[in-house]
């Protein structure tokens, strides 16, 4: 009975925890152990789906708000801390731009909110902006550039981290403005930074173009401000 059991399992896609769980539960009706079996699988599903999602996002590490301190972030009145924790600011498809200087915990903030989306099923994608512009780069050189564009615009929320910490050529400047101009109001961008808007226009080259993804970007969005010293520097294992 029990590989006919496994059999069924494997025809109907199930995968073989429930097989292999199904002696484990105790029930004293067909309906109560039925339930039972159908809500393991459930949350069996549910448990890959997060496990996918989070490894599309392709995050460079994982990081949670579990013991992370806001103390020292300037977050303004336009964003209820709730709404970051929980990543609510994505149904309302608003950006978040984290300026602060090195360390201060910017890209610790947005990875948790962005595994916090992936623990919910939203997609969402990692990128250090300069690899991002690499990437459309190549896909526009092997003629894929639309493909790509349209991958990202599956995404619910995009995150671009160090952005301006390395300077682009025209090409990149103007690769990285489709990408903003194709999100706006339609999905959630953070943006990780130590470059104050006036110095925007280093990155970008041309004036007209900083202005339009400053003004794209911008229209939906909360500055927080991150301050304090680098959480690396007063951490450091040879501090110590
Ligand atoms: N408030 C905090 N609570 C716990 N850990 C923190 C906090 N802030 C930063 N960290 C840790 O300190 C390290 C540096 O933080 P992070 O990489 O997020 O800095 P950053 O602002 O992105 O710096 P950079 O501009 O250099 O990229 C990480 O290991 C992060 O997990
Ligand atoms: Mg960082």
């Amino acid at each position: 009975m029990k590989e006919l059991i496994k059999d069924y399992c494997k025809q109907l896609r199930w995968g073989n925890g429930l097989a292999k769980n199904y002696p484990h539960i105790a029930a004293d009706t067909h309906e109560e152990f039925l339930a039972k079996l159908l809500e393991m699988e459930l949350k069996t599903r549910e448990v890959h789906r997060q496990n996918r999602c989070l490894r599309q996002a392709s995050f460079d590490v994982i990081k949670t708000f579990n013991g992370y301190s806001l103390d020292h972030i300037e977050i303004p009145a336009s964003i209820p801390v709730d709404d970051l924790k929980t990543a609510a600011l994505l149904e309302r498809k608003e950006n978040l731009i984290f300026y602060g200087p090195v360390g201060t915990g910017k890209t610790h903030m947005a990875t948790a909110i962005g595994v916090e989306a992936c623990k919910q099923g939203k997609r969402v994608k990692f990128y250090r902006t300069a690899a991002l512009v690499n990437e459309l780069n190549d896909a526009q050189i092997a003629g894929n550039l639309g493909k790509m564009l349209k991958q990202l615009s599956k995404l619910d929320l995009l995150i671009c981290d160090e952005w301006g910490y390395i300077p682009l050529d025209r090409q990149g400047a103007q690769l990285l403005y489709q990408v903003v101009a194709d999100c706006y109001e339609k999905r959630s961008i953070i943006i990780t930074t130590n470059l104050e808007f006036s110095k925007w226009n280093g990155i970008f080259y041309d004036e007209k173009l900083t202005s339009a993804i400053i003004d794209r970007l911008i229209h939906h969005s909360h500055l927080l401000v991150f301050g304090g010293q680098s959480y690396r520097l007063t951490h450091s294992t040879i501090r110590k």
